[in-house]
Protein backbone atom coordinates (compact mmCIF):
# COMPACT_ATOMS: atom_id res chain seq x y z
CA UNK A 1 0.00 0.00 0.00
CA UNK A 2 2.75 2.46 1.18
CA UNK A 3 4.96 1.11 -1.98
CA UNK A 4 2.51 1.99 -4.07
CA UNK A 5 1.66 5.19 -2.92
CA UNK A 6 5.38 6.38 -2.76
CA UNK A 7 5.61 4.81 -6.66
CA UNK A 8 2.88 7.37 -7.30
CA UNK A 9 4.14 10.03 -5.77
CA UNK A 10 7.61 9.30 -7.26
CA UNK A 11 5.95 9.22 -10.93
CA UNK A 12 4.30 12.75 -10.30
CA UNK A 13 7.44 14.62 -9.09
CA UNK A 14 9.35 12.57 -12.27
CA UNK A 15 6.03 13.89 -14.69
CA UNK A 16 6.79 17.40 -13.28
CA UNK A 17 10.22 17.61 -13.20
CA UNK A 18 10.54 17.98 -16.44
CA UNK A 19 8.58 20.85 -16.99
CA UNK A 20 9.64 22.48 -13.86
CA UNK A 21 13.66 22.11 -15.34
CA UNK A 22 12.39 23.27 -19.10
CA UNK A 23 10.80 26.20 -17.18
CA UNK A 24 13.98 26.76 -14.73
CA UNK A 25 16.14 26.79 -17.57
CA UNK A 26 14.07 28.59 -19.97
CA UNK A 27 14.16 31.38 -16.93
CA UNK A 28 17.44 31.18 -16.62
CA UNK A 29 18.26 31.78 -20.45
CA UNK A 30 16.11 34.17 -21.04
CA UNK A 31 17.63 35.97 -18.26
CA UNK A 32 20.86 35.27 -19.48
CA UNK A 33 19.86 37.24 -22.71
CA UNK A 34 18.40 39.81 -20.69
CA UNK A 35 21.77 39.91 -19.10
CA UNK A 36 24.17 39.77 -22.03
CA UNK A 37 26.28 42.01 -22.87
CA UNK A 38 26.41 43.23 -26.49
CA UNK A 39 29.87 43.31 -28.89
CA UNK A 40 31.77 46.75 -29.97
CA UNK A 41 31.01 47.23 -33.65
CA UNK A 42 32.75 50.30 -34.14
CA UNK A 43 33.65 53.73 -33.43
CA UNK A 44 31.57 56.73 -34.51
CA UNK A 45 34.10 59.79 -36.06
CA UNK A 46 33.45 61.44 -32.70
CA UNK A 47 34.65 58.53 -31.15
CA UNK A 48 31.53 56.92 -29.76
CA UNK A 49 31.36 53.10 -29.44
CA UNK A 50 28.38 51.47 -31.35
CA UNK A 51 27.46 48.48 -29.70
CA UNK A 52 25.74 45.39 -31.79
CA UNK A 53 22.94 43.01 -30.80
CA UNK A 54 22.23 39.47 -31.81
CA UNK A 55 18.67 37.81 -31.91
CA UNK A 56 18.58 34.50 -32.87
CA UNK A 57 15.37 31.93 -33.24
CA UNK A 58 14.91 28.18 -33.14
CA UNK A 59 14.13 28.51 -37.52
CA UNK A 60 17.45 29.63 -38.09
CA UNK A 61 16.72 33.57 -38.47
CA UNK A 62 19.49 35.92 -36.93
CA UNK A 63 18.70 39.35 -36.54
CA UNK A 64 21.51 42.04 -35.86
CA UNK A 65 21.04 45.60 -34.69
CA UNK A 66 23.23 48.46 -33.73
CA UNK A 67 23.22 51.66 -31.37
CA UNK A 68 23.73 53.96 -34.14
CA UNK A 69 20.03 54.70 -35.44
CA UNK A 70 18.83 51.78 -33.51
CA UNK A 71 19.60 49.74 -36.88
CA UNK A 72 18.74 46.28 -38.65
CA UNK A 73 22.15 45.68 -40.02
CA UNK A 74 21.38 42.14 -40.73
CA UNK A 75 18.45 39.72 -41.00
CA UNK A 76 19.16 36.30 -41.98
CA UNK A 77 16.35 34.15 -43.40
CA UNK A 78 15.85 30.37 -44.30
CA UNK A 79 14.63 30.04 -48.09
CA UNK A 80 12.76 27.32 -49.20
CA UNK A 81 15.55 24.86 -49.15
CA UNK A 82 16.04 25.88 -45.61
CA UNK A 83 19.31 27.73 -46.79
CA UNK A 84 19.61 30.65 -45.66
CA UNK A 85 20.19 34.40 -46.80
CA UNK A 86 20.70 38.33 -45.25
CA UNK A 87 17.95 40.25 -46.93
CA UNK A 88 18.23 43.18 -45.78
CA UNK A 89 20.97 46.14 -47.27
CA UNK A 90 23.70 47.21 -45.16
CA UNK A 91 27.46 47.73 -44.52
CA UNK A 92 30.18 45.91 -42.20
CA UNK A 93 31.16 49.02 -40.62
CA UNK A 94 30.19 52.73 -38.74
CA UNK A 95 32.41 54.33 -41.27
CA UNK A 96 29.84 52.67 -43.81
CA UNK A 97 26.71 53.41 -42.03
CA UNK A 98 28.52 57.39 -41.55
CA UNK A 99 29.25 57.70 -45.32
CA UNK A 100 27.46 59.14 -48.32
CA UNK A 101 26.81 55.62 -49.50
CA UNK A 102 24.12 54.67 -46.52
CA UNK A 103 20.66 55.93 -48.02
CA UNK A 104 18.86 54.86 -44.38
CA UNK A 105 19.67 51.63 -44.47
CA UNK A 106 18.09 49.26 -41.51
CA UNK A 107 17.94 52.70 -39.43
CA UNK A 108 15.14 53.66 -37.49
CA UNK A 109 13.99 57.27 -38.89
CA UNK A 110 12.44 60.08 -36.76
CA UNK A 111 11.24 62.62 -35.16
CA UNK A 112 9.49 62.78 -38.56
CA UNK A 113 10.15 60.44 -41.42
CA UNK A 114 9.54 61.40 -45.35
CA UNK A 115 8.94 65.07 -46.40
CA UNK A 116 7.72 68.12 -45.00
CA UNK A 117 6.87 70.83 -47.14
CA UNK A 118 9.28 73.17 -47.50
CA UNK A 119 10.50 71.70 -43.88
CA UNK A 120 8.04 74.37 -42.22
CA UNK A 121 5.52 73.66 -40.26
CA UNK A 122 2.73 75.78 -37.93
CA UNK A 123 1.94 74.64 -34.10
CA UNK A 124 -0.23 76.30 -31.60
CA UNK A 125 0.34 79.44 -33.69
CA UNK A 126 4.12 79.18 -33.93
CA UNK A 127 5.98 78.80 -37.04
CA UNK A 128 8.73 76.47 -37.09
CA UNK A 129 11.61 75.82 -39.73
CA UNK A 130 13.64 72.85 -40.43
CA UNK A 131 16.78 71.99 -41.99
CA UNK A 132 15.65 71.48 -46.20
CA UNK A 133 18.02 68.25 -47.01
CA UNK A 134 15.42 67.11 -49.71
CA UNK A 135 15.21 69.89 -52.75
CA UNK A 136 12.80 72.43 -50.89
CA UNK A 137 11.60 70.33 -48.57
CA UNK A 138 12.87 68.24 -45.42
CA UNK A 139 13.62 64.46 -45.34
CA UNK A 140 13.42 62.15 -42.70
CA UNK A 141 14.20 64.18 -39.21
CA UNK A 142 16.64 66.57 -40.56
CA UNK A 143 20.62 66.79 -40.96
CA UNK A 144 23.07 65.76 -38.23
CA UNK A 145 21.40 64.90 -35.47
CA UNK A 146 18.17 62.79 -37.04
CA UNK A 147 17.69 59.68 -35.40
CA UNK A 148 18.89 57.50 -37.89
CA UNK A 149 22.22 59.06 -36.75
CA UNK A 150 22.58 59.60 -33.29
CA UNK A 151 23.81 56.68 -30.67
CA UNK A 152 21.04 55.22 -28.95
CA UNK A 153 21.10 53.24 -25.61
CA UNK A 154 21.12 49.59 -26.01
CA UNK A 155 19.95 46.36 -23.95
CA UNK A 156 19.06 43.29 -24.39
CA UNK A 157 15.63 42.47 -22.70
CA UNK A 158 12.97 39.81 -22.59
CA UNK A 159 9.37 40.53 -24.04
CA UNK A 160 6.19 38.78 -24.36
CA UNK A 161 6.93 38.40 -28.07
CA UNK A 162 10.15 36.58 -27.51
CA UNK A 163 14.14 37.88 -26.85
CA UNK A 164 14.35 41.01 -27.84
CA UNK A 165 16.24 44.40 -27.77
CA UNK A 166 15.64 47.80 -26.20
CA UNK A 167 16.94 51.44 -27.66
CA UNK A 168 16.42 54.66 -26.01
CA UNK A 169 16.97 58.00 -27.45
CA UNK A 170 16.26 61.17 -25.49
CA UNK A 171 15.93 64.17 -28.48
CA UNK A 172 16.22 67.48 -26.55
CA UNK A 173 13.89 70.74 -27.21
CA UNK A 174 14.97 72.20 -30.06
CA UNK A 175 16.93 69.28 -32.04
CA UNK A 176 17.33 69.77 -35.66
CA UNK A 177 14.49 72.46 -35.11
CA UNK A 178 11.62 70.95 -33.60
CA UNK A 179 9.77 71.73 -30.32
CA UNK A 180 9.82 69.47 -27.16
CA UNK A 181 12.09 66.89 -25.38
CA UNK A 182 11.11 63.38 -26.49
CA UNK A 183 12.08 60.54 -24.73
CA UNK A 184 11.82 57.85 -27.80
CA UNK A 185 12.05 54.13 -27.73
CA UNK A 186 11.99 51.15 -29.84
CA UNK A 187 11.92 47.33 -29.28
CA UNK A 188 13.04 45.19 -31.43
CA UNK A 189 11.79 41.33 -30.87
CA UNK A 190 12.42 37.85 -32.39
CA UNK A 191 9.96 34.65 -32.14
CA UNK A 192 10.20 31.44 -33.43
CA UNK A 193 6.82 32.14 -35.90
CA UNK A 194 10.18 34.14 -37.58
CA UNK A 195 8.34 37.61 -36.64
CA UNK A 196 10.66 40.11 -36.48
CA UNK A 197 8.80 42.67 -33.87
CA UNK A 198 9.29 46.94 -34.04
CA UNK A 199 7.19 48.17 -31.16
CA UNK A 200 7.98 52.22 -31.69
CA UNK A 201 7.34 54.48 -28.50
CA UNK A 202 7.45 57.87 -27.27
CA UNK A 203 6.73 60.96 -25.16
CA UNK A 204 6.79 64.33 -24.98
CA UNK A 205 7.08 67.59 -22.45
CA UNK A 206 5.40 69.70 -24.76
CA UNK A 207 3.55 69.74 -28.85
CA UNK A 208 5.57 68.36 -31.51
CA UNK A 209 5.25 65.99 -34.80
CA UNK A 210 6.62 62.23 -34.06
CA UNK A 211 6.35 59.60 -37.72
CA UNK A 212 8.74 56.77 -36.88
CA UNK A 213 9.78 54.29 -39.17
CA UNK A 214 11.92 51.37 -40.02
CA UNK A 215 13.86 51.52 -43.52
CA UNK A 216 15.06 48.73 -43.99
CA UNK A 217 15.96 47.65 -47.71
CA UNK A 218 14.76 43.98 -48.41
CA UNK A 219 15.65 42.23 -51.69
CA UNK A 220 14.32 38.32 -50.58
CA UNK A 221 17.54 36.81 -52.63
CA UNK A 222 20.10 38.15 -50.27
CA UNK A 223 21.01 41.38 -49.71
CA UNK A 224 23.28 42.28 -53.47
CA UNK A 225 21.54 40.37 -55.87
CA UNK A 226 20.65 42.18 -59.27
CA UNK A 227 17.03 43.57 -58.94
CA UNK A 228 13.90 43.04 -57.07
CA UNK A 229 11.73 43.57 -60.10
CA UNK A 230 11.24 40.29 -60.44
CA UNK A 231 9.75 40.21 -56.40
CA UNK A 232 6.21 39.90 -56.32
CA UNK A 233 4.31 42.35 -54.00
CA UNK A 234 0.50 42.76 -52.57
CA UNK A 235 -0.36 45.72 -50.81
CA UNK A 236 -3.72 46.02 -48.91
CA UNK A 237 -4.79 49.19 -49.96
CA UNK A 238 -7.42 50.86 -52.04
CA UNK A 239 -6.09 54.29 -51.76
CA UNK A 240 -3.28 56.75 -51.92
CA UNK A 241 -1.87 59.82 -51.43
CA UNK A 242 -0.89 61.27 -54.91
CA UNK A 243 1.80 64.11 -54.87
CA UNK A 244 3.80 66.86 -56.61
CA UNK A 245 6.43 66.77 -58.62
CA UNK A 246 8.70 67.33 -55.02
CA UNK A 247 6.83 63.89 -53.43
CA UNK A 248 4.88 66.33 -51.64
CA UNK A 249 0.89 64.72 -51.10
CA UNK A 250 -1.19 66.81 -52.61
CA UNK A 251 -4.19 66.69 -50.20
CA UNK A 252 -6.29 64.11 -52.66
CA UNK A 253 -6.74 60.71 -51.48
CA UNK A 254 -7.22 58.68 -54.51
CA UNK A 255 -8.25 55.01 -55.56
CA UNK A 256 -4.99 52.70 -56.75
CA UNK A 257 -7.76 51.22 -59.03
CA UNK A 258 -6.49 51.32 -62.51
CA UNK A 259 -3.22 52.79 -61.77
CA UNK A 260 0.27 50.95 -61.34
CA UNK A 261 -0.33 51.61 -58.08
CA UNK A 262 -3.20 48.93 -57.61
CA UNK A 263 -1.37 46.13 -55.82
CA UNK A 264 -4.31 44.60 -54.03
CA UNK A 265 -3.72 41.48 -56.21
CA UNK A 266 -0.33 40.23 -56.11
CA UNK A 267 2.07 41.98 -59.04
CA UNK A 268 5.33 42.00 -59.84
CA UNK A 269 7.33 44.94 -59.37
CA UNK A 270 8.46 45.35 -62.84
CA UNK A 271 5.79 44.80 -64.39
CA UNK A 272 4.24 48.35 -64.54
CA UNK A 273 7.09 50.88 -63.16
CA UNK A 274 8.11 52.28 -66.74
CA UNK A 275 6.11 54.99 -66.46
CA UNK A 276 6.65 55.78 -63.20
CA UNK A 277 10.39 55.36 -63.57
CA UNK A 278 9.71 58.62 -66.45
CA UNK A 279 8.06 60.65 -63.86
CA UNK A 280 9.06 62.83 -60.51
CA UNK A 281 8.98 59.46 -58.47
CA UNK A 282 11.85 57.88 -60.65
CA UNK A 283 9.78 54.32 -59.52
CA UNK A 284 7.61 53.69 -56.87
CA UNK A 285 8.13 56.01 -54.03
CA UNK A 286 4.49 56.90 -53.06
CA UNK A 287 2.33 56.44 -49.81
CA UNK A 288 -0.42 53.72 -49.99
CA UNK A 289 -3.45 54.53 -47.44
CA UNK A 290 -3.95 50.88 -45.58
CA UNK A 291 -7.17 49.35 -45.44
CA UNK A 292 -8.53 48.51 -41.94
CA UNK A 293 -8.70 50.46 -38.81
CA UNK A 294 -4.81 52.43 -37.53
CA UNK A 295 -4.05 51.41 -34.60
CA UNK A 296 -5.26 47.81 -35.12
CA UNK A 297 -1.69 45.08 -35.97
CA UNK A 298 -3.43 44.35 -39.63
CA UNK A 299 -1.76 42.73 -42.87
CA UNK A 300 0.00 45.75 -44.59
CA UNK A 301 1.66 44.07 -47.64
CA UNK A 302 3.18 41.06 -48.64
CA UNK A 303 6.61 40.48 -50.89
CA UNK A 304 7.44 36.93 -52.30
CA UNK A 305 10.62 35.96 -54.07
CA UNK A 306 9.58 33.41 -56.37
CA UNK A 307 13.45 32.22 -57.11
CA UNK A 308 14.31 31.43 -53.69
CA UNK A 309 10.63 30.68 -52.17
CA UNK A 310 10.61 33.40 -49.24
CA UNK A 311 8.11 35.70 -48.66
CA UNK A 312 7.81 38.67 -46.14
CA UNK A 313 5.08 39.98 -44.76
CA UNK A 314 4.11 43.26 -43.34
CA UNK A 315 1.71 44.07 -40.37
CA UNK A 316 1.19 47.17 -38.92
CA UNK A 317 -0.65 49.40 -36.35
CA UNK A 318 0.20 52.11 -39.01
CA UNK A 319 -2.50 54.24 -41.40
CA UNK A 320 0.46 54.09 -44.51
CA UNK A 321 2.90 52.30 -45.82
CA UNK A 322 5.68 54.16 -48.03
CA UNK A 323 6.72 51.39 -50.96
CA UNK A 324 10.28 52.79 -51.99
CA UNK A 325 11.90 50.53 -55.05
CA UNK A 326 14.83 51.93 -54.23
CA UNK A 327 15.45 54.54 -57.23
CA UNK A 328 17.97 56.16 -56.16
CA UNK A 329 20.22 53.26 -55.20
CA UNK A 330 23.57 53.64 -57.43
CA UNK A 331 25.96 50.88 -56.75
CA UNK A 332 27.41 51.73 -53.91
CA UNK A 333 29.38 48.60 -52.07
CA UNK A 334 28.29 47.35 -48.80
CA UNK A 335 28.26 44.36 -46.60
CA UNK A 336 31.25 41.79 -47.70
CA UNK A 337 32.01 44.18 -51.12
CA UNK A 338 28.56 43.24 -52.81
CA UNK A 339 26.77 45.99 -54.81
CA UNK A 340 23.56 47.80 -54.87
CA UNK A 341 22.31 48.37 -58.19
CA UNK A 342 19.27 50.95 -58.77
CA UNK A 343 16.28 49.12 -58.05
CA UNK A 344 18.05 46.22 -56.17
CA UNK A 345 15.60 46.38 -53.36
CA UNK A 346 12.72 47.25 -51.54
CA UNK A 347 11.65 49.47 -48.36
CA UNK A 348 7.93 48.96 -47.03
CA UNK A 349 8.30 52.10 -44.09
CA UNK A 350 4.61 51.72 -42.36
CA UNK A 351 4.40 55.56 -41.45
CA UNK A 352 1.67 58.46 -40.93
CA UNK A 353 1.60 60.46 -44.24
CA UNK A 354 4.34 62.14 -45.57
CA UNK A 355 3.85 66.11 -44.56
CA UNK A 356 0.99 65.65 -42.21
CA UNK A 357 2.01 68.44 -39.76
CA UNK A 358 0.60 70.36 -43.13
CA UNK A 359 -2.36 68.28 -44.02
CA UNK A 360 -5.12 68.33 -41.05
CA UNK A 361 -7.08 66.55 -43.07
CA UNK A 362 -4.97 63.64 -42.96
CA UNK A 363 -4.55 61.54 -39.17
CA UNK A 364 -2.63 63.81 -36.68
CA UNK A 365 1.20 63.03 -36.18
CA UNK A 366 1.01 65.54 -33.43
CA UNK A 367 2.46 64.08 -29.68
CA UNK A 368 1.21 65.87 -26.77
CA UNK A 369 2.22 65.84 -23.27
CA UNK A 370 0.83 63.20 -21.60
CA UNK A 371 0.20 60.73 -24.49
CA UNK A 372 2.06 58.19 -25.27
CA UNK A 373 3.14 57.43 -29.18
CA UNK A 374 2.92 53.32 -30.09
CA UNK A 375 3.23 52.20 -32.83
CA UNK A 376 4.21 48.70 -34.60
CA UNK A 377 5.32 47.20 -37.35
CA UNK A 378 6.14 42.72 -37.99
CA UNK A 379 8.64 41.55 -40.68
CA UNK A 380 6.96 38.10 -40.64
CA UNK A 381 8.95 35.36 -42.78
CA UNK A 382 8.02 31.82 -44.51
CA UNK A 383 9.72 29.91 -47.40
CA UNK A 384 7.61 27.76 -50.12
C1 LIG B 1 12.58 56.89 -48.79
C2 LIG B 1 11.97 58.03 -49.56
C3 LIG B 1 12.75 58.18 -50.83
C4 LIG B 1 14.22 58.40 -50.54
C5 LIG B 1 14.73 57.30 -49.63
C6 LIG B 1 16.13 57.52 -49.17
O1 LIG B 1 11.91 56.72 -47.57
O2 LIG B 1 10.61 57.77 -49.81
O3 LIG B 1 12.24 59.25 -51.59
O4 LIG B 1 14.40 59.64 -49.96
O5 LIG B 1 13.93 57.19 -48.49
O6 LIG B 1 17.04 57.54 -50.21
Amino acid sequence: MIDRFVGRITRQVRALALPIAAVLIGGLVADRAAAAKPEVFGKTKDGQVVHRFTLQNRKGVVARLITRGATLTELHVPDKRGKTADVVLGFDTVAGYESKDNQYFGCTVGRVCNRIAKGRFTLNGKTYQLALNDGPNHLHGGVERSWDKVVWKGRYVKTKHGPGVRFEYTSPDGEEGYPGTVRATVVYALNDENELRIDFMAETDAPTPVNMTNHSYFNLQGAGAPTVLDHVLTIDADYYTPTDETLIPTGEIAPVDGTPLDFRKPHRIGERIESLIKSPSLGYDHNFVLNGQPGNLRFAARLHDPRSGRTLEVLTTQPGLQFYSGNFLFGQKGKGGKTYAKHSAVCLETQHFPDSPNHPEFPSIILKPGQRYHEVCVYRFRAE
